[in-house]
């Protein structure tokens, strides 16, 4: 068990039990990417897989983090952006964002372990960062608001480990419930918690990895970012999310760049398509939320550019095998794609990427289904 495996991390590193135990789940995003940082909508549910932090007192000011995946623990004070680097940044980022946001952060040991796996897109850094920010909150006592928390670690993440990315992760690692998908406004940070039982249904959703290596993921991500906002401030408004609908034709002639042009259509069509989803979940049509899955995954192929071979041949062949909807979930340039599937077919359409990979010579994929999970908490 994953829990046993981080109290034992943290006896073996300190040589006393921790004083709690505390889970963050990585997510999967429904719909709606790269809709976060343009302050549209997004709608992610939390994945059963979590990583778990054992944490105990130190003396104030005083850090170690260790890990079931690394030697060394890594110790620090109180620090600025930067100064911790590697993994451990995730977590000394943490504590600066707390201590930055005025509060009282209480020194502590930490060790932890996890399922979610790394580098996919299944947002493995905020499950980390979103358990550390759970636990030092419950262990110092700290008034933080649940709604408040997505914030701190996403400052984290973006001023001290210096990775530009948007609210969707944290939010979705802290704010989701079991058995809901996370409907967020990243505007207001308003949320409704969507029943998503698919299984009443029979349905399930495949989580398909394509383990294609990540390439160029911060580079590209950061030009998608600043064309967007580079779009908004030639259209006028604050962020794309003003651009509704109906206006994007009248939007779209007054940009003379193709590619903006292109990166537009797909923030404002897939804010548009997370509304329709949320109207059809709302009426229990839940298949019918298939095709708006995989319009999703054309538009960030065709319009957004940021999907590879194995994921777009993923989504291909799922299709291809009966799923009635597909897409890549995260943000791009490798990662997982997700297919909603009839329960009994998750065998057969795995089979069948497998098959369309070892056709084109690629590293076999890793599949598996899943189900909405809870988000942070201490157990
Ligand atoms: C990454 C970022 C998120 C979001 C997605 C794309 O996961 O961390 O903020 O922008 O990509 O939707």
């Amino acid at each position: 068990m994953i829990t046993d495996d981080a109290a034992g991390a943290f006896f073996k590193a300190y040589g006393v039990e921790p004083a709690g135990l505390w889970a963050a789940p990585g997510r999967v995003n429904l719909i709606g990417e790269h809709t976060d940082y343009n302050e549209g909508f997004v709608l992610p549910f939390a994945l059963p897989q979590r990583t778990i932090a054992a944490v105990g007192p130190a003396p104030a000011g005083e850090w170690t983090v260790c890990s079931t995946f690394e030697d060394e623990p890594v110790s620090f004070g109180l620090t600025e952006p930067g100064e911790v680097t590697g993994w451990a940044a995730y977590v000394a980022g943490v504590v600066w964002s707390l201590a930055d946001a005025g509060h009282q952060v209480p020194g502590a040991r930490i060790a932890i372990a996890s399922e979610v796996p790394l580098g996919s897109g299944l947002s493995s850094s905020a499950a980390l960062e979103s358990s550390v920010l759970t636990a030092l909150i419950d262990l110092g006592g700290l008034d933080v608001p649940l709604e408040k928390r997505p914030a701190l670690a996403q400052r984290a993440e973006n001023v001290y480990v210096g990775a530009p990315t948007g609210i969707l992760d944290q939010s979705a690692s802290i704010r989701c419930q079991e058995g809901r998908a996370l409907f967020l406004d990243c505007r207001s940070y308003e949320v409704e918690q969507i029943p998503f039982d698919l299984a009443a249904q029979g349905l399930a959703i495949l989580v398909i990895n394509s383990n294609a290596p990540h390439q160029h993921v911060d580079g590209e991500y950061g030009a998608r970012r600043k064309s967007c906002e580079d779009a908004a401030r030639l259209l006028g408004v604050r962020a794309l999310r003003d651009i509704t609908g109906d206006q994007l034709d009248d939007a779209l002639a007054r940009l003379d760049d193709e590619v903006m042009r292109r990166r537009v259509r797909h923030i404002v069509t897939e804010d548009d398509r997370v509304l329709a989803t949320v109207k059809l979940l709302h009426a229990g049509r839940v298949r019918e939320i298939g095709p708006l899955l995989t319009a999703s995954h054309v538009s960030m192929r065709d319009d957004f550019e940021i999907t590879v071979r194995q994921v777009d041949l993923a989504v291909e062949t799922a299709l291809q095998v009966g799923a009635y909807g597909a897409r890549m979930t995260g943000g791009g340039f490798g990662g997982c794609v997700l297919a909603l599937i009839d329960s009994d077919k998750a065998a057969e359409v795995t089979a069948a990427v497998e098959e369309a990979y070892a056709g084109e010579g690629f590293t076999p994929p890793t599949a598996w289904t899943v189900t909405a999970g809870p988000g942070a908490t201490r157990l």
